[in-house]
């Protein structure tokens, strides 16, 4: 098998469609190693000692923001943090000006989420200094949740390359379905998708190894995974689906559908979510659950972004 040295140092996180298999690979072997500070009664490493981050959240968060935070303070980097309602955002300063004035601090990487899309990427054409990491920009990418996502499959599975996994819900909206489906296919797992049509983008009935399902059920038969989405109610517009019931009855994952899927199928939500709608709580708390595992696999993957975009981490060597 062919090998080749990869390094991320300096390199902007914006979406999966800008990783290579290798630096996939390399994220999630660094993750693994992270994963085992988490896990230590002092957690703390001075991987990052002189390091600075700053996260600039134009959105609310919970998981994202703090698992980048907290991922910062194990690795011994100082961090802060900006978020729109207590900045001077409300007096209006722009996102280049806010861009600036951070940069002009001597940060080292910012973390930004924001509504709109590509505005990871024109931070990149802001800032010299800074390593961007785009923690999401409106429906377009959520990197490290599509790179969580597959480190927790790939922890509970062994391997990636062949695995189906079903992607339920609200496609249209969901900057996590775009990672997801970028990372995976990537990673050479089959990708079923089902929702309402009209949460359906339809260039995705062309893609490769993507496979568009009109029911529920047809995606998740003899799936390895199950990945639900949040109905994202603020980014809707009115009339996508008839009622919250409906979608519930038609879309929402529940035992019975559960059961076409594999035994040991992995249950993954990105969070929030709306228990009851598109996910039934029994199955959100439920033995094939894995949606707490993925919170803290968010920490461990955002040390791993946070050291390899930083620092470089140990020049490792991934197969390709
Ligand atoms: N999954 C996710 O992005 O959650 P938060 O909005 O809480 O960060």
């Amino acid at each position: 098998m062919e090998k080749s040295t990869v390094s991320m140092r300096g390199k902007h996180i914006l979406g999966l469609e800008n990783f290579s298999p290798a630096e996939i690979k390399l994220v999630l072997a660094t993750a693994k190693e992270m994963k085992t500070i988490i896990h230590r009664d002092i957690k703390k490493v001075p991987a990052l000692r002189g390091k600075s981050v700053v996260t600039l959240f134009y959105e609310p968060s919970t998981r994202t923001r703090t698992s980048f935070e907290t991922a910062g303070k194990y690795l011994g980097a100082d961090v802060v943090n900006i978020t729109s309602g207590t900045s001077s955002i409300v007096k209006g300063e722009s996102l280049r000006d806010t861009l600036l004035t951070v940069e002009a601090m001597g940060f080292d990487a910012i973390v930004m989420r924001h509504k709109e899309e590509g505005a990871a990427e024109f931070a990149t054409k802001v800032v010299k200094h800074p390593v961007i990491i785009n923690a999401g920009d409106g429906a377009h990418a959520h990197p490290s949740q599509g790179l969580l996502n597959l480190f927790t499959l790939l922890e509970h599975k062994g391997h990636l390359k062949g695995l189906k996994v079903a992607i339920i819900g609200d496609i249209l909206h969901s900057r996590v379905a775009r990672s997801d489906i970028w990372g995976m296919r990537k990673m050479g797992i089959e990708v079923h998708l089902a929702g309402p049509k009209t949460m359906l983008p339809r260039f995705l009935y062309q893609e490769p190894n993507i496979f568009v399902h009109d029911r529920i059920e047809d995606a998740i038969k003899d799936a390895d995974a199950i990945n639900v989405l949040r109905i994202q109610l603020e980014r809707q517009k009115a009339g996508l689906f008839p009622s919250k019931r409906e979608y519930a009855r038609i879309f929402g994952l529940n035992d019975e559908r559960l059961a076409l899927a594999k035994k040991d199928v992995l249950v993954l939500h990105p969070g929030p979510m709306n228990k009851g709608l598109e996910i039934s709580p029994y199955i959100a708390y439920g033995d094939n659950s894995a949606i707490q595992e993925q919170v803290q696999n968010g920490v461990a993957v955002r040390m791993a972004l946070l050291t390899l975009t930083l620092t470089g981490g140990k020049e490792s060597e991934a197969n390709h």
